[in-house]
């Protein structure tokens, strides 16, 4: 099955990148028809309009509350015809109204093995507590914060010279080819 992909960001958008290079060279079946911002000023979005990508700011501030936010971000994706929604750096909790809504249609990367280090400062903390073997997580997106389903892992091993730097690099290196691993896996399993 191929999806109609709208990836969600709120900032460097470098997973948001090889998602649509992925689209582009044919590595996955699915389109990535939309790149949504909820910060107006990341540079993720100019990245997707070089690549010809439609893309559109919902800026979170302009609305009086969640619900009228993710209403607005609700209704621009079902006039898209997405059926899957890649979150890639995207920093907002997204509420139960919306999840519902798209009840296992969100996917989200995150970086560490989950369940360990969920929410942010993941990089800090697993330096801080000296863990061995660190990575990323691509996960369903469920009612708790980076708790729902995880659909694949990949792994770092942590070094006694890394920094919060420099595990952050070799993590998000490892978060780009997981990414497009994974959507290739629900491809097929969507057969
Ligand atoms: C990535 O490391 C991603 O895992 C993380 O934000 C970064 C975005 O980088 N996401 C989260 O922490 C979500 N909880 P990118 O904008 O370069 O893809």
């Amino acid at each position: 099955m191929a999806f109609n992909i709208a990836i969600l960001i709120s900032g460097n958008g470098s997973n948001m990148l090889k998602i649509i290079q992925a689209y582009k060279n044919g590595q996955i079946k699915s389109k990535v028809v939309t790149v949504v911002s909820n910060n107006p000023n990341t540079i993720g979005i100019k990245k997707a309009q070089s690549y010809g990508i439609i893309t559109k700011v919902i800026n979170h501030r302009e609305f009086n509350n969640t619900i009228q936010f993710e209403k607005t971000l609700s209704e621009y994706l079902f006039k898209k015809s997405i059926n899957l929604i890649c979150l890639a750096g995207f920093m907002r909790v997204l509420g139960k109204n919306f999840i519902t809504k798209w009840d296992r249609k969100i996917i989200n990367i995150h970086p560490s093995l989950l369940p360990s280090f969920k929410g942010l400062n993941t990089h800090k903390r697993a330096i801080e507590q000296g863990v061995k073997y660190s990575g990323c997580t691509v996960h369903y997106v469920n009612e708790s914060l980076d708790s729902g389903e995880i659909i694949d892992q990949d792994i770092v091993r942590v070094s006694e010279s890394d920094s919060e730097i420099s595990l952050k690099k070799k993590i998000l290196m490892k978060e780009h080819k997981l990414y497009i691993k994974v959507i290739q896996k629900l491809e097929k399993n969507c057969d």
